[in-house]
């Protein structure tokens, strides 16, 4: 049986809550801390959380579901998943691990930087040399992105500690890890958001969230915002990335299936409002503006906590630290669904395997791509660009998030049987208590919904202005 296999050989999770510590950790990342509070600010407020919501419940929660069924009764990584349902859907599960694989280049780079300015926060904080020092933070960020042998170091020690997690399996690494680092996530973010909204002027930042403004919706514009929330929703829920099935091949078949998968968007989605509670009140409050992606987070935030006075670096400290373990517990699910499905190989042919080499040598291939995304150092160091895209980050991106993630979960919508799902979420004789409502959105609501999405995506990403 393909699910004594995963017991047996790649790992299993010790218990429901470590199961949800680690898949909430892949969900909640810099999709979350960044990404959402900008795109909600930029699309209409309160009226993208809204139609994110929709989405969350309509279309994410079903394929959310859907993977960790199909991981579970296959107890495969995400090729083999696939495979076990036709031989001929093998490419999904392709499209689905050539993705993270991909990702994890840009995502190791990024947390490098995380790891680099929770040191100089920290080096403010004692006086040191290290520190930002007063410098102008723009300045400050261009001089390190730009800085090859800087970003390559930091880019590797991220990807070293994602290794040394992965390396120590599911119970003993990443379920260990989660449920250390998302408490104490959860607590750290709690304690910005105090300092963000109590913050002079910081509830204009909360009007720029929270209250809704539907001119983003004019004319066609609200299938742009459709696809700016889709995307975002897979993105933020890991979906269509091969972690979920594979989480899922790792779930003991006792833990309750629906209730997992009820409580994953529901952390995922309340900890992006948090973080962007945490961050938009006090961008407001220091008079800047919301600037998009690595630039509101490196930028537009040290400058806010150099305004703080003596305890900016502490909160500096803080936020990047926070990120970091935020991104970290994305980049392990991130490697362990390829990893995974180096191990099925080995388990399909019968051979026996060693976790520890496969991570390292998987480790080392995404050591060298991010070491490449990082000497690109967002475009600044002149090197040739692809895809009318300004750097490596974007262009990959543009693959990994634009294409393959929303075509993969669009193929997953399609192709999974409704009653491989069914068996799955009443074993044991639990209640699949929301199937009505799944058979109906997984046939209709999410393939809809995302063939709206990948046009928005294209759209958007190729300019051709058809929504307006
Ligand atoms: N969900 C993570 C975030 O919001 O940053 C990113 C991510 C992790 C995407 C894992 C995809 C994935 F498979």
């Amino acid at each position: 049986m393909g699910h004594k296999h995963g017991e047996s050989h790649k790992g299993q999770f010790g218990s429901n809550f470590g199961f949800l510590m680690a898949a909430i950790g892949s969900a909640v990342g810099l999709g979350n801390l960044w990404g959402f509070p900008y795109k909600m600010g930029a699309n209409g407020g309160f009226a993208f959380l809204l139609l994110y919501l929709v989405l969350v419940v309509f279309v994410g929660y079903v394929i959310l579901v859907s993977e960790l069924a199909l991981g579970r009764s296959t107890g495969k990584g995400v090729i083999g998943a696939y495979r076990a349902l036709s031989e001929k859907y093998t490419f999904i599960g392709w499209m689905e691990v050539i993705a993270p694989w991909l990702i994890l280049s840009f995502y190791s780079m990024l947390g490098g930087y995380c790891i680099k300015y929770a040191i100089a926060n920290l080096g403010d904080l004692f006086g040191a040399s290290w520190g930002v020092g007063g410098m102008d933070s723009g300045e400050f960020f261009g001089a390190f992105t730009s800085d090859m042998l800087q970003t390559v170091i930091f880019s590797l020690i991220f990807v070293l500690l994602t290794v040394i997690i992965v390396v120590r399996g599911v119970s003993g690494g990443i379920e260990k890890f989660t449920t250390i680092a998302m408490p104490a996530l959860f607590v750290m973010l709690v304690i910005i958001i105090i300092r963000s909204v109590t913050l002079p002027g910081a509830s204009e930042g909360l009007a720029f969230m929270f209250k809704p403004n539907w001119e983003a919706f004019e004319g066609a514009g609200w299938i742009r915002v459709l696809a700016v929330a889709g995307g975002q929703m897979f993105f933020s829920l890991s979906l269509g990335m091969s972690i979920m099935v594979t989480y899922g091949s790792y779930l003991p078949k006792e833990q309750n299936l629906e209730r997992s998968a009820l409580v994953i968007p529901f952390a995922d989605t309340l900890v992006a409002i948090m973080a962007g509670l945490a961050t938009m009140p006090a961008v407001f409050a220091m008079g800047l503006k919301p600037g998009a992606g690595p630039g509101l987070l490196f930028v537009t935030l040290q400058t806010v906590f150099d305004s703080m006075g003596a305890v900016g670096p502490f909160f500096g400290f803080l936020m990047y630290a926070l990120v970091f373990i935020a991104a970290i517990t994305s980049s392990i699910s991130l490697l362990e669904g390829t990893v995974a499905v180096v191990m099925d190989r080995y388990i399909e042919k019968g051979k026996k395997f060693n976790r520890k080499t496969i991570t390292t040598l998987m480790g080392l291939s995404i050591a060298v791509t991010a070491s490449l995304v990082s000497l690109d150092g967002l475009g600044a160091n002149g090197f040739p660009q692809f895809f009318g895209q300004g750097c490596w980050l974007d262009a990959i991106d543009l693959i990994a998030e634009g294409i393959l993630m929303p075509l993969g979960a669009c193929y997953m919508a399609i192709v999974i049987p409704t009653s491989l799902v069914d068996n799955e979420a009443t074993l044991n004789g639990a209640q699949f208590k929301t199937k009505k409502f799944y058979d109906f959105c997984i046939k209709f609501i999410a393939p809809i919904m995302m063939v709206l999405v990948l046009l928005g995506q294209m759209d958007g990403f190729f300019g051709l202005g058809m929504f307006g």
